[in-house]
C-alpha cells in the first residue's frame, strides 16, 4: 500500500497503477475509520481492480460552533485498516496540499439541500461537493462509493457527477450497524455509555413508522410526531424526523404507490449528532 500527501505523488502512483490496466475506485474519507468504512473498501474491491482512500477531515464541511477541532483523527491506525483491507494508495493530505493559500471559488447548490442536513448545517454541502469535486479531479476514479447513512450527500454528488460531466460510477453502500442497529459513525466514539444505550432509538423509530407505511398508512405525519415525542421523552433533540421524496428531497405528506421515499432523522445525544435513513419504496 502506498500512502500519499501531495497531488503530485498521489498522481504519480495513480499513473503507476493504471499502466497495470484496470478499474479504479474511490471511498473518499474523513478517517477514524470503523466498519462502516471498511465495508465501503470492501464493495469499492468487488466493483474495481485498484482502490485508493482519501483521508482528509474537510474543514470547508465543518460550520464555526461544529466539531472540526475535536473529530477525532488517528492517521496510524487508520493506516493499519486501510492496510488490512487491501487498499493500494491512501491520500492523506494536508489543507494545503488540497486548498493552497487562498480559495475565491465555491460550489453553489440551487436546491437539493433546502432540507435534511442542508437546511440545518448551512454551507455543509457546499464543503461536501468542493473536496470531492477536487478528490474527483485528481484521482480520477472510475468509481466512487459513499454510503447510504449520508443519503442527501449520495443525491447531491450524483447530481455533481451528472452536472460536472465527471466520468464517474457511483456506487452506494448500505448502512452499516452494530448488532442492536445503531449506524456506524465515527461521531459514536462521543457518547457516553448512557447514550450509547440510547442511541439504536433512532432506528427503532425510523423502522416502526417505516412498518406503518408499508402497512398502509397514507399520510404518516401523526405517526412521525409521535415517533418524535418519544425520542424527546428519552433525551433525544430532534433535529428533523420526516418523510422526503427521494427524487427532490422534499418533505412528503401524503403517499403514493410506486414513489421512493426517504424516511430519515438527525438527533442530538449531549453533543453528538446521530444521523439515519430508511429507502422506503411503496
Ligand atoms: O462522508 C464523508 O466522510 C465526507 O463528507 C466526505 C465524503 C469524505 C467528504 O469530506
Amino acid at each position: 500500500m502506498i500512502v500519499t500527501h501531495t497531488i503530485e505523488n498521489t498522481r504519480k502512483a495513480i499513473r503507476t497503477l493504471r499502466e497495470k490496466n484496470g478499474r479504479l475506485a474511490l471511498v473518499p474519507t474523513m478517517g477514524a475509520l470503523h466498519n462502516g468504512h471498511l465495508s465501503l473498501i470492501k464493495l469499492a474491491r468487488q466493483h474495481a481492480d485498484f482502490v485508493v482512500v482519501s483521508i482528509f477531515v474537510n474543514p470547508e464541511q465543518f460550520g464555526p460552533s461544529e466539531d472540526f477541532n475535536s473529530y477525532p483523527r488517528d492517521l496510524d491506525k487508520d493506516l493499519e485498516k486501510c492496510k488490512n483491507a487491501h487498499a493500494d494508495i491512501v491520500f492523506a493530505p494536508e489543507r494545503i496540499h488540497v486548498y493552497g493559500e487562498k480559495n475565491v471559488l465555491s460550489i453553489g447548490i440551487d436546491s437539493l439541500n433546502r432540507h435534511m442536513c442542508g437546511g440545518s448545517r448551512p454551507g455543509f454541502f457546499e464543503g461536501v461537493l468542493l473536496i470531492v469535486n477536487k478528490l474527483f479531479n485528481i484521482i480520477k476514479p472510475d468509481i466512487a462509493v459513499f454510503g447510504q447513512k449520508d443519503i442527501q450527500q449520495f443525491l447531491i454528488i450524483s447530481r455533481m457527477i451528472q452536472e460536472f460531466n465527471h466520468d464517474i460510477e457511483l456506487v452506494m453502500a448500505p448502512v452499516e450497524r452494530a448488532n442492536d442497529g445503531l449506524a456506524l459513525s465515527s461521531r459514536n466514539a462521543y457518547l457516553s455509555d448512557k447514550e450509547r444505550a440510547a442511541a439504536p432509538g433512532l432506528y427503532r423509530s425510523l423502522q416502526y413508522i417505516c412498518s406503518m407505511m408499508k402497512q398502509g398508512v397514507h399520510s404518516p405525519e401523526l405517526l412521525i410526531e409521535h415517533q418524535k415525542s418519544e425520542l424527546e421523552a428519552k433525551g433525544f433533540k430532534i433535529d428533523y424526523l420526516d418523510l422526503f421524496s427521494l427524487k427532490t428531497i422534499e418533505p412528503v405528506h401524503t403517499l403514493h404507490k410506486g414513489s421512493a421515499y426517504i424516511l430519515a432523522g438527525a438527533v442530538l445525544l449531549g453533543n453528538t449528532r446521530l444521523i439515519d435513513n430508511l429507502l422506503i419504496e411503496l
